[in-house]
């Protein structure tokens, strides 16, 4: 992006803060928001209650996300009417038909909204607010928009980067192809040259995003998820890291590139959703429960040391006992390393909406206390097995609990926490693994 013919009222005094709801994309929208922000001449501000320019990055992929990000916006008409900034607000739950006007309706102190394609206007957009108008701006824009704008990537050593917008799956439950539009790929030579600005900037991870990472390239006619594996590779990026991979895609070639690839980690989030059949056919996920496990078996069978973490879904409309046992038993068989669990959210527009067979709240809430225990279990296994093995480890900041200790995964994604030695933030360390709690696995460096 070339200069930006928009500036900050008091470039170099004027403040902006952004609050993020959802997943790893929207952070990395965040990164963007601010990159342009600073462009206009704005600094972060440390204390929302100090920030001239107010943002709220949404997320809308379950009732729970959106009543968070209703809550944290009212809080915003305090803030203004103290300081006098304005408020815009942004993202997936604005993207929604009808939401932004509503969110407007409501709210009278917002002085702009606008969905997931117009990220390139924020500068127009505070300018009006400046002006005294009030914006909603919701029309269909180009994401490949999005590619080469600024972005503050914050501290390093680690760095996050969209590869890929939008999905085109449609699973019955989702909202996220309503609101994010189709599959677009950033051009591999721009991802190259994010990934060596990054590295100069002396970053060490870089996680490649996206809603389904394994149809990168797909929009061209051919996939090049795994070519963009081995480039990236190449071009010496010291860790690389990847989500989310939707199963129906995860072809060989990737799982060979991950395999031969010395700086790609051995982890893969690889969201099953259900360990029913039948579930899945309703859920349109287009593949098996046996598909999902010949998958695993390939990984492990390429990579034995593979951490393998995923998303499951409890309560779905139709979900039987029978259902529900498949999924407990799938992860018995599977073994993930960790497993976010989510009760069943309706999401209006989608074609799970008023499907026959709602599940009761109180027989969801047993289900997903009952699935998160065996998870548990399972992985304190997993993590007692790696006690006494060596690990490499890039140190990523203090431990939030012991300011004597450094906080960083293994290679397969687990996080470990160690006392301080040798090594400062950016460096990987060899780390023996001393003992394991529930979540954490904790060392020693050599
Ligand atoms: N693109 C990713 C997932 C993005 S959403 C993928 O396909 O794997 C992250 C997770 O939220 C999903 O994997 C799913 O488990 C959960 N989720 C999505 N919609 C939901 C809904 N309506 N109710 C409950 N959980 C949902
Ligand atoms: Fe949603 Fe399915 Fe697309 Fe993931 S693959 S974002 S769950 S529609
Ligand atoms: Fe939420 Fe949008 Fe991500 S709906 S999960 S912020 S893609």
């Amino acid at each position: 992006m070339g200069k930006n013919q928009y500036r900050a009222e008091r470039p170099g005094t004027d403040t902006y803060y952004i609050t993020t709801f959802g997943c790893q994309m929207n952070v990395r929208d965040t990164q963007t928001a601010a990159g342009i922000l600073e462009s206009m001449g704005y600094l972060p501000a440390a204390d929302p209650k100090e920030a001239k320019v107010l943002l709220y990055n949404t997320c809308c992929i379950r009732d729970l996300a959106e009543r968070k990000a209703y809550a944290a916006i009212g809080m915003a008409r305090e803030i203004k009417a103290k300081n006098g900034g304005m408020v815009g607000v942004f993202g997936c739950m604005t993207q929604q038909t009808g939401a932004a006007q509503e969110l407007m309706r409501r709210m009278p102190f917002i002085d702009f909204a606008f969905g997931t394609h117009q990220l390139h206007r924020l500068p127009e957009f505070i300018h009006a607010a400046q002006e005294k108008g009030r914006t909603t701006l919701l029309e269909e824009g180009n994401p490949a928009l999005d590619f080469d704008l600024p972005a503050a990537y914050g501290r390093p050593p680690l760095a996050y980067t969209n590869i890929i917008h939008g999905c085109n799956n449609f699973c019955s439950y989702c909202i996220v192809p309503y609101v994010r539009g189709r599959e677009t790929s950033k051009p591999m030579e721009l991802i190259l040259e994010e990934a060596r600005t990054l590295m100069d900037q002396g970053f060490s991870e870089i996680t490649l995003l996206g809603q389904n990472v394994n149809s990168y390239g797909n929009d061209w006619g051919k996939p090049q998820f795994a070519k963009l594996l081995r480039e990236l590779d190449a071009i010496g990026v010291p860790r690389i890291r990847f989500m989310t991979s939707h199963p129906k895609d995860l072809s060989d070639e990737v799982i060979a590139a991950m395999a031969e690839c010395s700086h790609v980690a051995k982890q893969i989030h690889l969201p099953v959703q259900s360990g029913s059949s039948r579930v899945l056919r309703r859920m349109n996920r287009k593949y098996t429960r046996g598909d999902y496990l010949c998958l695993v078996e390939k990984l492990r069978a390429a990579m034995p040391q593979v951490g393998i973490t995923t998303d499951l879904i409890v309560g779905f409309p139709g979900e039987s006992e029978t259902d529900f046992a498949d999924t407990l038993s799938l992860c018995e068989t599977v073994r993930f390393d960790a497993a976010f669990t989510f009760n069943f959210s309706k999401r209006k527009g989608t074609a799970a909406f008023d499907m026959e067979g709602e599940v009761a709240k109180e027989v969801m809430t047993q289900r997903i206390t009952t699935l998160i225990d065996t998870i548990k279990s399972i992985s304190t296994k997993t993590y007692q097995g790696l006690v006494g093995t060596e690990q490499t480890v890039l140190i990523e900041g203090e431990s939030s609990r012991d300011s004597s200790c450094y906080t960083g995964r293994i290679d397969r994604g687990i996080t470990v926490n160690f006392p301080k030695g040798h090594g400062v933030v950016g460096d990987f360390v060899p780390v023996t693994i001393t003992h394991a709690k529930a979540n954490t696995l904790f060392g020693q460096e050599r």
